[in-house]
């Protein structure tokens, strides 16, 4: 897919105030710093067009950026920040929660997970409250440039495993780093694919 224009939108705190559910829409999720907002980044290829920064947390709001006129990418708040207080991470879930469920335009969740580690209860707790709830997810692992491709499938063979134990099947699983921009054409493959059904 070619991107040829890609804008940011809006910034939210409140689901009332999000843009109509018009256009397709694809959200990006996982732990804070696993590089959600990088990976926006790398697939429009707009250097700085989402915020990032080496420090946790720093995506606190819903952010929608309008892709071609004709879909979003919704860069969301990381989970699992430590430093955050347990009044912040109860709001972040019920935030989140009422986004994934009740954004009818939404039509698949990108959970990001860190290629250099071993699976992470966070994550796979995350993938199971969706698909406890149907919602649709693919599984997008971040930053394999920062290793080895060994270590990165490694780590990607014992996520689907973990995950084959609360799923018959597991969703797609693709490699990324948005250094290198490997997986980019597999990303945007895949929600070509979508938007044309
Ligand atoms: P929050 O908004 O805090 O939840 O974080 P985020 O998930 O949006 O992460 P962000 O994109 O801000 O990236 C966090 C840090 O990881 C930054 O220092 C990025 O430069 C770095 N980073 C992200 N993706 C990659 C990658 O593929 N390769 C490398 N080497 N660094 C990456
Ligand atoms: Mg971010």
């Amino acid at each position: 897919m070619i991107i040829k224009s890609a804008e940011f939108t809006v910034s939210n705190t409140q689901i009332s105030k999000l843009p109509p559910c018009v256009l397709p829409e694809y959200a990006f999720i996982g732990r804070s710093n696993v590089g959600k907002s990088s990976l926006i980044n790398m697939l429009t290829e707009v250097k700085g067009l989402a915020k990032t920064s080496q420090k946790p947390g720093k995506t606190q709001l819903i952010n929608h950026f309008l892709i071609n006129n004709e879909w979003y990418l919704v860069d969301l708040p990381g989970y699992g920040y430590a430093q955050s207080s347990k009044t912040n991470r109860v709001q972040w879930a019920k935030f989140i929660k009422n986004y994934l469920e009740k954004r009818e335009s939404l039509q698949c969740v990108f959970v990001l997970i860190d290629s250099r580690l071993p699976p992470q209860k966070i994550d796979v707790e995350f993938c199971c409250n969706l698909g406890e709830k149907g919602i649709p997810f693919i599984l997008v692992f971040t930053k394999s440039d920062k290793q080895g491709v060994v270590k990165s499938q490694q780590n990607m063979a014992t996520f689907k495993k973990e995950l084959l134990k609360y799923f018959e099947d597991v969703p797609e699983m693709i490699l990324t780093s948005a250094e290198t921009k490997f997986g980019r054409e597999k990303v945007l493959g895949l929600i070509a694919e979508i938007n044309t059904h």
